[in-house]
């Protein structure tokens, strides 16, 4: 149980990096893209529609994981974790939520400074409220 409990942590931390990385490198490509003649363009906006996938993947891992390390090592009693931890989910709600917006209103739709923003901070607010929790 512990040894698969740690190589879940060690995915949920791996996501993490996935994650904070797109998020870095993501408003950089689309800038560029954004500055860039039509040429230029279309391999840059193919990366950032990489970039994304790997963000939903590293969502998704986070998420998985998470739960199933709730239900490993703490019974799936996300309120026995305290007030930090109900706040980091709240936060992943709001990540999530973010997401699926994008998903389903189309990104030509979303502002990506918005979305941007909002999951940066969140991320932000997961990685303190995590460390808050657990640390
Ligand atoms: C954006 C999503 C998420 C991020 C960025 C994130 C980040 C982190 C970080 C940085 C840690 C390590 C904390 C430390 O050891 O000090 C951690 C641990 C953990 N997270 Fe997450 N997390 C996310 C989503 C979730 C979700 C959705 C759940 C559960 C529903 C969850 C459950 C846990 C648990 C149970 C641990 C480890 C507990 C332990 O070491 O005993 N996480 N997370």
């Amino acid at each position: 149980m512990d040894i698969a409990f740690k190589f879940l942590l060690i995915i949920h931390l791996l996501s993490l990096v996935l994650g904070g990385a797109t998020g870095v490198a993501m408003p950089i490509v689309m800038r560029k893209a954004a500055a860039a003649g039509p040429e230029a363009r279309a391999p840059l906006l193919a990366i950032g529609g990489r970039l994304q996938l790997n963000s939903r993947i590293a969502a998704g891992l986070l998420v998985l994981t998470g739960v199933l390390m709730l239900w490993l090592r703490y019974g799936g009693d996300a309120l026995a974790l305290g007030p930090w931890f109900v706040a980091k989910l709240g936060f992943v709600v709001v990540i999530v939520a973010a997401m699926a917006t994008t998903i389903l209103a189309g990104p030509r739709r979303a502002n990506p400074r918005v979305f941007g923003a909002i999951t940066g901070l969140s991320m932000l607010a997961v990685v303190i409220c995590s460390v808050m929790t657990f640390g």
